[in-house]
């Protein structure tokens, strides 16, 4: 393998991932920059038409208020987080978003996303918050939105990053990013004034229920691996609530999301011997008050309820279809029948073609067989209901003191703004919210831009160790490859698949993975760190054969970094918060008086050691 080349690109705002969060932060930032005489430039792994959670498409739009309607304010939303997220979340943060989604969401359908219409013209609704839409073509829409708005020239596809670049007089500012071809044998050094990350949360860091054949099928993007997280960790930047992981209720090995089933056909789950879990076990939610007895019951209570059914030996569990349809279809036309028929496959065919293809496979209809669902392997995300991500300065109007030192949505690293996943403690934003908070981290980016007097300055010594650095994997391969007779064994290096699959055993069997219930306490914690450290001295000897097993190699740095501070967390936070996502048997209750509060923490880039805390909650409304 040929040393590589380097192309080095200056520009003012760089936005890294070209996802919901990145598609909303280019065009945005497209706009500002343009009257400032600023560059904006985008760079994703992948190629952003389709790109990342939305590549496959969408069926709904998870987060639309319908203010123009009158249907929801701002403030309804905020309360439907607050408890769906067991009490705590930023809600600036959270409001921030819904005062602004809307606006998004009818862009979208102005670029020609096709959306479910009452006869009235009105969108349809799945439920409180969610719009449906036709929506396999839905990230191609966007992303063609952003890329022209961008301009082509500004675009860098299939370019992995895999370092932030700091100011050489300023250890707390941006400067840049690097990252390298997954194509061509090159190596990107972006120098920017300010950075958006927003590459999506982390997935396959525990071990999935689907593995060997079936490895990669799972219910979140097997692409985002956890990038957003480690370069912002490891550029110093403060990290919130990267404990409270998700965990969902999924249609087995298909991973067929639920909403749909449970908001517009009305289903409901029955175990094996025809019992609701969700009334047979509705006294436990009292051991979840205030949170259990609000509606709709959050969403890791209704996991924990179905957990408890589990291990009470109650399974397979069945998504009863096969009721909610025929009471869906008594008394109705043919071709109303066929309507709601097709509504329920193109669910599917929309976002998981996966579990039509499984459907079909396994012959199942489902208006007339009932379809088993389980619990997921932990996903860490911040744009679902969910909180993992940076802690970042809200928008100066709502935002009280304790929430807000600069820009909106930049983190405590100057110059460096998150969105979508990327951003922490602040939920349900899902695809459109997401996007639109990517365009109110661009707008501010820019803003920062053009307050600052001076640019920063490159080190490039540090740069030439980075790409060093990243390269290490291919040379360490060709320099031992000879030494045995098989190119993925041999005792001098370790590839990238055996890595990932040893993290994931760790994962699971120390931190809460689903072969141990989720369940998980202090020396279970301590000994899955030790066990991490002694990881990430081997990960010094990865081998890569080309640029595929490169990309492997870094993504599997990603997770490892997202996965250590996630034990960080749940180690600090001394109480069971979100049971149905995780368990900390030391601590298996509830605990409001302590921990109604947020765990932060930073890892020192020099010494590698964290330093945690505990930042207020304080809401926004009543
Ligand atoms: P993403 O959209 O995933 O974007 C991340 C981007 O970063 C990708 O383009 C990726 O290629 C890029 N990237 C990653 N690492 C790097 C790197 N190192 N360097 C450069 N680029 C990188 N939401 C809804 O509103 N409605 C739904 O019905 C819905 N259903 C869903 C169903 C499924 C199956 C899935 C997977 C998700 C669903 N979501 C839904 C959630 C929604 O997709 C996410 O909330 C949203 O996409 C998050 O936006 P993001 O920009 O943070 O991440
Ligand atoms: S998706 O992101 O893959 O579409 P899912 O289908 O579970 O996830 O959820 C879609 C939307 O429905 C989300 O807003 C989710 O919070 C909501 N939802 C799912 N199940 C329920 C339920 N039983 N009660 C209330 N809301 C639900």
């Amino acid at each position: 393998m040929q040393r590589p080349e380097t192309e080095v690109v200056d520009c003012d705002v760089l936005v890294v991932g070209g996802g919901m969060a990145g598609c909303g932060a280019s065009y945005e930032t497209a706009y500002w920059a343009k009257q400032h005489g600023l560059k904006a430039v985008v760079v994703d792994k992948a190629a952003m038409e389709r790109s990342g959670a939305v590549a496959m498409g969408l069926s709904a739009i998870n987060c639309y208020m319908g203010m123009k309607h009158g249907e929801n304010t701002p403030e309804d939303f905020v309360r439907y987080v607050r408890n769906d997220l067991m009490g705590i979340s930023r809600e600036d943060l959270v409001y921030d978003i819904a005062r602004h989604v809307d606006s998004s969401v009818h862009m979208f359908e102005e670029w020609g996303l096709p959306f479910f219409k009452t006869p009235e013209g009105r969108y349809v609704r799945e439920g409180r918050w969610q719009v449906m839409i036709h929506g396999e073509s839905y990230k191609p829409i966007v992303a063609e939105a952003a890329k022209a708005a961008i301009g082509e020239e500004n675009i860098y596809q299939r370019v992995f990053v895999s370092h932030l670049l700091k100011d050489k007089r300023d250890a707390n500012r941006v400067a840049g990013a690097v990252g390298f071809s997954t194509r061509d044998n090159k190596i990107y050094v972006f120098k920017a004034r300010a950075v958006v990350c927003a590459c999506g949360g982390a997935t396959n860091v525990w071990r999935p229920h689907a593995v060997g054949e079936g490895l990669g099928r799972i219910w979140y993007s097997v692409f985002n691996t956890g990038s957003v997280y480690k370069l912002m960790i490891n550029a110093g930047a403060e990290m919130t609530s990267m404990e409270h992981r998700l965990v969902q209720t999924r249609f087995k090995d298909g991973y067929g999301p639920v909403g749909m089933w449970f908001l517009l056909f009305k289903s409901v789950i029955k175990n094996a011997f025809g019992e609701r879990y969700d009334e047979t076990r509705d006294d436990e939610l009292e051991n979840w008050l205030p949170y259990g007895r609000k509606m709709p019951v959050p969403t890791p209570l209704r996991n924990h309820q179905m957990l408890l059914d589990i291990k009470a030996g109650k399974g397979p569990h069945y998504m009863r279809t096969d009721e909610a349809l025929q009471k869906l279809y008594a008394g109705q036309t043919v071709e109303k029948i066929r309507q709601i028929e097709s509504e329920a496959w193109e669910d599917f065919l929309d976002m998981t073609m996966s579990q039509a293809l499984l459907w079909a496979s396994h012959n199942i209809d489902p208006a007339e067989t009932p379809s088993e669902v389980y619990l997921t392997e932990p996903y860490l995300m911040g744009s679902h209901a969910t909180g993992c991500g940076a802690w970042v300065s809200g928008p100066e109007d709502v935002s009280p003191k304790e929430y807000q030192w600069g820009y909106n949505r930049m983190t405590t690293v100057n110059g460096l703004f998150a969105a979508g996943d990327g951003v922490g403690a602040s939920g349900h934003k899902f695809s459109s919210g997401s996007f639109a908070e990517g365009r109110i981290a661009g707008k501010s980016a820019v803003d920062y831009i053009v307050d600052q007097a001076q640019a920063p300055q490159i080190d490039e010594a540090e740069i030439e160790g980075i790409k060093t650095g990243i390269w290490h994997p291919l040379e360490h391969f060709e320099k031992h490859r000879g030494s045995s007779t098989r190119e993925d064994l041999n005792p001098n290096y370790l590839m990238p698949k055996m890595a990932l699959i040893r993290l994931q055993k760790l994962m699971d069997e120390y931190v809460g993975g689903p072969g141990a219930y989720y369940m998980t306490n202090g020396p279970l914690l301590n000994r899955g760190m030790e066990l991490l450290d002694g990881f990430k001295e081997d990960l010094g000897n990865l081998g890569a054969r080309d640029l595929h097993d490169l990309l492997r190699c870094w993504e599997v740095w990603d997770r490892t970094m997202s996965a250590e501070c996630h034990i960080q967390h749940v180690k600090f936070r001394e109480e069971t918060r979100w049971p149905g996502y995780y368990y900390n048997a030391d601590h298996p209750e509830l605990d409001d008086e302590n921990w109604k509060c947020f765990v932060n923490s930073r890892r020192d880039p020099a010494t590698g050691e964290w330093e945690m805390s505990k930042k207020p909650y304080i809401p926004a409304c009543d």
